[in-house]
């Protein structure tokens, strides 16, 4: 089992590159399957789901050649299967975008149910009832989910809740249904955006990503092309809390600063110094932090996938800080492995409450997923003492090189 030890206390200080952001490519990548052609993805991260998804893409039958670690070129052209199963789609939640892309492609799809972080209920009802309202049936077997359709024909989809998942796979139908189709109450978050940019690249018509409207004029064939996939705004906060959090100075280099507005506002409450340029930001930690509190929203709210690192900060900060998470009903599993080093953070049901400052001492703890693990990262360079988190393959789905990245930065990390 993948280890990361930590022996803490360095401030973090000098620049650090954002790798592509992961939600964004594991969309984009399925996304591929909609054309027929030859595409090449650049900045994609070097991360385990990407891996997992490519694999999966090409048991579909699509030609994959990595040209370097970061660039993908896909043909498409070749897929004839429409069939997924559970050995490779249960390592990654993603894995529902497949159920979109290969029901537009071939009016068909077949897919295991899909892994991904435990956070509770994961339901993807949403997405179903897109697919039934563009035309098709659907049919949940023997953890398969099916989806078959003859033609697939656009209308008016009102989300019940704001789902990313749901905006993207409805998108990814829609985008070669015949007519048009409006998702109402739709995700705005940057992967979304990202996504249907990309598509309308490949030659779809879909206008209004970013707002809580899309409206998608159905196509009925899309080409290859070339395309960069935006900075991955999770690490970018990761990182610029680790800086904060270790009382260093980070610049967070090739990043989207907009993207950033809920943390940055946050850290500058809790009394950072945050310096913003055209593609990056520099954190720099004051003598004393403050608590502060936070409810994680969809996009533009708090992040909730920032909210296991900011939980981190905001509980060795002085003062109380109250940290509500509405997204995931269950997304507070890491507070007893945080507990393990000295934090005094108690739980109810959706919300947490923390109390500091506190005194960190290095101990064993376990990442039970990856924005827990990222977390565990962030107290254990904050603690003094040895951290060593088990369990790391979890961060490894999301973080580039985490290990290198701190290092280069001042921490003492090490992947055994
Ligand atoms: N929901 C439903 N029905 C559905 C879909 C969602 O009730 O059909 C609910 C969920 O239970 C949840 C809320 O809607 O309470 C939001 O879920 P959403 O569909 O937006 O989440 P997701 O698409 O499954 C993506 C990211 C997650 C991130 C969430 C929220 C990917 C691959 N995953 O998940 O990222 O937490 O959006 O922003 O894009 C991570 O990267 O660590 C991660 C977990």
């Amino acid at each position: 089992m993948e280890q990361l030890i930590i022996k803490g206390g360095n401030p973090l200080r000098g620049e650090v590159n954002i790798s592509g952001a992961k939600n964004a490519a594991l969309a984009i990548l399925p996304a591929v399957i909609l054309s027929e052609g030859i595409s090449t993805i650049e900045n994609l991260p070097y991360i385990e789901d990407i891996k997992h998804l490519v694999e999966i893409l090409e048991n579909l039958g699509a030609k994959c050649n990595f040209k370097d670690k970061h660039t993908l070129v896909i043909d498409s052209t070749n897929i004839e299967k429409y069939r997924a199963v559970y050995g490779s789609v249960k390592k990654i939640r993603a894995s529902y975008y497949l159920l979109g892309a290969l029901l537009g492609r071939f009016k068909n799809a077949e897919v295991a149910m899909p892994g991904g972080c435990n956070f509770g209920q994961r339901p993807v009802d949403q997405h179903i009832k897109g697919f039934k309202a563009l035309g098709a049936v659907a049919d949940l077997k023997n953890g398969m989910n099916k989806l078959k359709a003859d033609k697939l024909i656009g209308t008016n989809i009102y989300l019940d809740v704001i789902s990313v998942g749901a905006t993207i796979n409805i998108m990814l139908a829609a985008t070669k249904a015949q007519g048009v189709t409006i998702i109402e109450n739709a995700a705005k978050e940057p992967h979304v955006v990202d996504t249907a940019n990309f598509l309308n690249m490949m030659g779809a018509n879909i206008k209004g990503a970013g707002t809580d409207v899309i409206r998608i004029i159905g196509v009925e064939k899309l080409h290859g092309v070339r395309y960069t996939i935006i900075p991955d705004q999770i690490e970018a906060g990761t990182y610029m809390i680790a800086a904060a959090i270790t009382k260093g100075s980070v610049t967070v280099k090739n990043i989207i600063p907009k993207h950033m507005d809920p943390l940055t506002a946050k850290l500058i409450e809790m009394n950072c110094i945050v310096e913003e340029g055209d593609d990056y930001i520099k954190v720099t930690a004051p003598e004393k932090l403050y608590a502060t509190n936070i409810k994680t929203m969809v996009y533009p709210g708090f992040p909730t996938d920032l909210q296991p690192q900011i939980t981190t900060i905001v509980a060795c900060s002085h003062g109380t800080g109250i940290i509500t998470e509405n997204v995931w009903e269950n997304r507070f599993q890491y507070v007893n492995e945080l507990k393990r080093l000295g934090f005094n953070i108690t739980v109810e049901g959706r919300v947490a409450v923390t109390k500091g400052p506190v005194n960190l001492m290095g101990a064993e703890v376990f990442a039970h997923d990856l924005r827990a693990g990222a977390a565990l990262v962030l107290a254990g360079l904050a603690s003094v003492g040895t951290t060593t988190i088990s369990n790391a393959k979890q961060i490894y789905r999301g973080y580039e090189n985490i290990e290198g990245k701190l290092r280069v930065l001042g921490a003492d990390i090490e992947k055994v």
